[in-house]
């Protein structure tokens, strides 16, 4: 099947982790997500290892709280020993409240507001990620006032397009992201800061965008980012010890993705760097990754449980679930491409074609088109794959709709590490 933890059992139901997932919406109720623990922290470990074997010791990967902030992602990312990159007071906060060394944190973000800055730093994290000079001046005055030099790394925009969706592609010079290396606004940013005297300028950062396959932006942008650092020694004489190349690694979604072999990019990408820094006779920096979705999407998925199966002659078939954009906005923002199964029916002939509609009062609240699964009646169990990032993250409350519950299987054991909203919590803030 297209990931590992997924399989058919003996009685023809879709199984996550080897657990009946017919089963687990009926004990948990849906919409259902799912985690596969010990799948993420295979993906942690791979990139630990693939990392340092390939860059060397120095080199580390952080996971991208963004794709998906909860309690128990910083529990794992904690026991595992990797750092993170995290981009408001909300996700540092969800980090803390787990015991998260925040020394191991770079804080990202294009506004980051004085409050962040000041709880960030009040909390001891490890690197700001910088965005604007704005925001440099903010850091550098509370570092002057807590009497701390604050280790930052500068965003730049390398000005590459890596072909991704538009809305998840950052490193274009046009964007709101970081400081410009073409325009020339990077060497004016990069003396200020050298010059303050409350930050230490340790690395700079860029980020091309997501669900990349091709190893070949990567290795464009670091290009444009390591002679940059080469220029930065000529003129300034400084050494930029730290370049992180931001996240972006794609998942397959549905079996027409490729396969990625995380490991071979991650070399192809080392040799290609140190071949470019021997030709040009510049230090290699210490390589930082910010993978996020390819730790968490194809280790989760959600359980959702049929209702309407709507059939408009001469047009198209409508299979509506009970959830939709309200915990799994990417179809109706960037057309996303998913898999969706009837998780009871997986040995029927799969020649129904629909479209998966959710339950909220927008037409385009769908999650995926052209779906073709065995026939589904109301009260089926409709599984939708790899919906581990970027879904609960970017979840809301739309028709006041509570959020799924999420449970984590890992290896025999299930827990519930989300509880599932309540009407009560959907009015705690009102008054
Ligand atoms: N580092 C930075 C600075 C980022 O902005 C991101 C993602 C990452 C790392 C992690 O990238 P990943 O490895 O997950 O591709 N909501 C969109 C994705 C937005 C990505 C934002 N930045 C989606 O659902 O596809």
């Amino acid at each position: 099947m297209l990931h590992d933890n997924l399989s058919v059992n003996e009685s023809g139901n879709l199984a996550f982790c080897g657990k009946d997932t017919v089963e687990l919406a009926k004990k948990y109720g849906t919409p259902l997500m799912l985690l596969d623990e010990e799948g993420i922290r295979f993906q942690i470990r791979r990139y630990l290892r693939a990392m340092k074997s390939s860059f060397g010791e120095g080199s580390f990967p952080l996971y991208a709280g963004k794709a998906l902030c909860i309690k128990e992602i910083y529990r794992i990312a904690k026991e595992e020993g990797i750092g993170v990159d995290l981009v408001s007071s909300g996700e540092i906060y969800t980090a803390l409240s787990v015991g998260f060394p925040l020394s191991k944190a770079f804080f990202h973000g294009n506004n980051k507001t004085d409050a962040d800055i000041k709880y960030a730093m009040d909390n001891g994290i490890g690197y700001f990620v910088t965005d604007n000079f704005e925001e440099l001046n903010a850091v550098n005055e509370y570092a002057k006032e807590k009497g701390v030099i604050q280790k930052i790394v500068l965003r730049l925009t390398p000005g590459i397009d890596p072909h991704t969706h538009a809305a998840i592609s950052t490193g274009k010079v046009d964007s709101k992201f970081g400081v410009a290396i073409e325009t020339g606004q990077a060497d004016k940013i990069v003396e200020y800061a050298f010059g303050l005297s409350n930050v230490a300028l340790v690395g700079f950062h860029c980020h091309i965008g997501s669900q990349i396959f091709d190893i070949k932006p990567f290795t464009d942008a670091a290009d444009i980012m390591i002679k940059y650092i080469g220029k930065v020694k000529e003129t300034l004489g400084r050494d930029i010890e730290i370049l992180n190349l931001g996240g972006g690694f794609g998942v397959r979604y549905v079996e027409s993705d490729p396969v990625i072999d995380y490991e071979d990019n991650i070399f192809r990408i080392s040799e290609h760097i140190k071949d470019y820094c021997g030709k040009h006779d510049i230090k290699m920096p210490i390589i930082v990754m910010e993978p996020g979705r390819s730790i968490v999407a194809a280790n989760g998925m959600t359980l959702y449980t049929a209702g309407s199966v709507k059939e408009i002659t001469g047009y198209k078939n409508y299979l509506a679930i009970d959830g939709g954009m309200g915990d799994n906005p990417r179809y109706a923002l960037y057309k996303s491409s998913y898999t969706v199964l009837n998780a009871g029916k997986m040995n029927l002939p799969a020649d129904y074609k629909c479209v998966i509609a959710g339950r909220c009062c927008e037409s385009g609240d769908l999650i995926q088109e052209d779906v073709v699964i065995p026939k589904p009646q109301r009260n089926d169990t409709i599984a939708v794959l790899v919906t581990g990032a970027y879904n609960y993250s970017m979840a809301s409350n739309y028709n006041r709709l509570p959020r799924p519950a999420i449970v984590a299987i890992d290896g025999q054991e299930e827990k519930i590490v989300v509880k599932r909203e309540t009407f009560e919590d959907l009015v705690r803030n009102d008054v």
